[in-house]
């Protein structure tokens, strides 16, 4: 672990008892609610939610796990509908990528937003393919003023062709570019600004970018456009000993939850995702796990009906 952002960690963490911030919980680009604590729906959970129909604030769905015509997914996914809130996460917009947005992608994930009738839509601040061929990893994109131009310029795109509310996730990072002309926090205040977006600030990763490029977090969150703020992920990572790698298969660590304090102080409740993605525990015990942010958000704070 790289010793700056361990200091900085150390030094500017304030327990959350008392809030000096404008009770802002929700904004323009979340539909002006607070929807609570929520976990991703995942298959090993299917059976266990639909036996025992446990309280829970909202689903997040990975939207190209159900862009599809029919099928189980799609039953299941009907059924979830019946009775939670469901918000959908993307992981293939691409934004950043310097191609067009793929049309044929876009139709499709129209379709499920209609059926999900999601309040807000994400995807990442990243790029991914190349004249049509596609990674599928979530690249880091230089900090250039003309990427940042381009990228919001294809948020703006998908936001009107979709009709619904879009905000960008930070993602976590492990090399940098020569050629970036600003930090990532400046980049992505460029890029929300000019598309007029939301934020989905995820504080897991940029705990693991601030370690892997020795910046201080706090910094990072403290440039942020807090009234952007749509929603939150929170998740484990591993800690190696030269880097930190973003593997959303842990319980959150302590830092990431110093954070996350802060994110909320400054931000004030905003819906709050626990991401896990790999060597998934029981149901219960991820949503225990998620439960947890519910001690950093004010108590007079309602999850909105
Ligand atoms: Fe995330």
């Amino acid at each position: 672990m790289a010793a700056g952002p361990l200091f900085y960690l150390q030094n500017s963490f304030e327990f959350p008892r008392v809030y000096h911030h404008r009770f802002m919980p929700a904004n323009r680009f979340n539909g002006f609610k607070d929807f609570g604590v929520g976990i991703g729906l995942r298959i090993p959970h299917y059976n266990h939610i639909f036996e025992k129909k446990p309280v829970v604030d909202w689903f997040e769905i990975i939207s190209e796990n159900y862009m599809v015509e029919g099928g189980r997914q799609l039953q299941v996914l009907d059924q979830i509908l019946e009775r939670y809130r469901v918000v959908q996460h993307g992981v293939s917009m691409y934004f950043g990528s310097a191609e067009p947005l793929n049309r044929e992608h876009l139709h499709r994930l129209k379709k499920l937003v209609r059926r999900t009738n999601t309040p807000w839509l994400t995807d990442h601040l990243c790029w991914g393919s190349v004249d049509g061929r596609y990674s599928h990893d979530l690249l880091p994109m230089p900090y250039t003023f003309e990427a940042a131009k381009r990228t919001a310029q294809k948020v703006r795109e998908a936001r009107d062709f979709l009709e619904v509310p879009i905000a960008v996730e930070n993602v976590s990072s492990y090399a940098e570019y020569h050629v970036s002309e600003m930090t990532e926090w400046e980049f992505l205040n460029e890029v929300v600004e000019q598309a007029d977006c939301g934020i989905l600030l995820d504080v897991n990763n940029i705990y693991v970018s601030s370690c892997n490029h020795s910046f201080d977090p706090f910094e990072y969150l403290r440039s942020i456009p807090t009234e952007r703020v749509a929603q939150i992920h929170i998740a484990g990572h591993s800690n190696y000993e030269k880097y930190i790698l973003d593997t959303h298969d842990h319980p959150v660590l302590d830092p990431v939850w110093q954070l996350y304090a802060k994110a909320i102080e400054m931000a004030g409740p905003t819906a709050t995702l626990l991401e896990w993605d790999d060597h998934i525990p029981s149901f219960d015990e991820v949503h225990k796990e998620a439960l947890k942010a519910k001690q950093y958000i004010p108590a007079s704070s309602a999850v909105a009906s």
